[in-house]
């Protein structure tokens, strides 16, 4: 499997990119101390981890946009199993907020005793793997894609960073958080986000005034981040992620799988997920 071994490490079956991952961040990772009032967002990667990055914040400041006006993205609301989150956290104040692209099973075991909430964001797996490819054109860290349709055949056998997006989704959707794991899709953020940010809201039992909710949900938007440079990767050196092959904030919608996808690739693409979610009761908005 490990055909990239210049560019990745294996980590439990899966690929993670050397750039942003290392023996010791996996060990801080594991060994984390997780707090009760501690906010993980879960994604698969490309499902809309940098937006719930911009929301998170936002909802827990009151509406007050100085976090992510201030703050680079990994900085506010670190990757906890990330190289650089070890010197980030010691300056996090309470609630702390993390995004994770870890399957549960993996989570740190302090985690599992804790009463730690959890967001879980997923994506119509035919535009995670679009925005997927184009990432791996832009992001030096990530191994040549090829052509969209291999591209494809590696995603869903798990030849990519964080492996089988289904053992990811199936890990999540099969917890014993109870009412600690709030599910949300990215295609509802697109459709109303002023109704996620809500639901956010009363999930951790917050409330924003409805000009700090209107100033948030602007925020948010697509357009508004695309030229945040706290969060639109832009400080990062272009040698490590280059723009002008595909920005990071590329369309930004829900439905680009329709640019990309033949018939034929459709058609695998769906009987293969099918295949791997027999015998769950996972169902998608997006299911078709
Ligand atoms: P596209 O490549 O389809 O445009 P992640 O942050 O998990 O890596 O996900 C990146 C994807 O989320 C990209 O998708 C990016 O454009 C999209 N995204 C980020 N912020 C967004 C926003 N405010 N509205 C809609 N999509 C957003």
């Amino acid at each position: 499997m490990m055909a990239q071994s210049d560019l990745y490490m294996d980590y439990h079956g899966f690929y993670l990119p050397k750039f942003g991952y290392s023996v010791e961040s996996l060990n801080y990772f594991e060994s984390f101390q997780v707090q009760d009032d501690d906010i993980f967002v879960i994604t698969y990667p490309k499902s809309g981890t940098t937006w719930m990055q911009e929301i998170l914040p936002l909802v827990l400041s009151g509406g007050d946009l100085t976090p992510v006006l201030t703050l680079q993205n990994n900085v506010r609301v670190p990757w906890l199993e990330a190289k650089l989150t070890a010197q980030v956290v010691p300056k996090l104040s309470a609630p702390r907020a993390f995004v994770s692209h870890m399957r549960y099973d993996l989570m740190p075991s302090t985690f599992f005793s804790s009463k730690a909430k959890v967001i879980y964001v997923a994506r119509n797996p035919k535009d995670v793997v679009v925005s997927f490819f184009y990432f791996h054109q832009m992001a030096s860290f990530l191994h040549d894609p090829g052509t969209f349709e291999e591209f494809t055949d590696g995603f869903l056998a798990g030849n990519v960073i964080f492996g089988k997006w289904t053992d990811h989704v199936k890990s999540w959707k099969n917890t014993d958080l109870g009412d600690r794991i709030l599910y949300i899709t990215y295609e509802e953020m697109i459709q109303d986000l002023r109704g996620i940010i809500r639901r956010i809201l009363c999930f951790l039992n917050r409330e924003l005034s409805e000009d700090a909710l209107k100033r948030v949900t602007e925020q948010c938007q697509f357009k508004t981040m695309k030229q945040n440079k706290m969060s639109n990767f832009s400080m990062i050196s272009p040698e490590i992620m280059n723009s002008s092959k595909s920005p990071f904030f590329r369309k930004g919608i829900a439905g680009d799988w329709k640019n990309h996808f033949s018939p034929e690739l459709e058609a695998k693409f769906n009987a293969f997920i099918s295949e791997e979610l027999k015998g769950t009761n996972i169902t998608f908005p997006w299911n078709e």
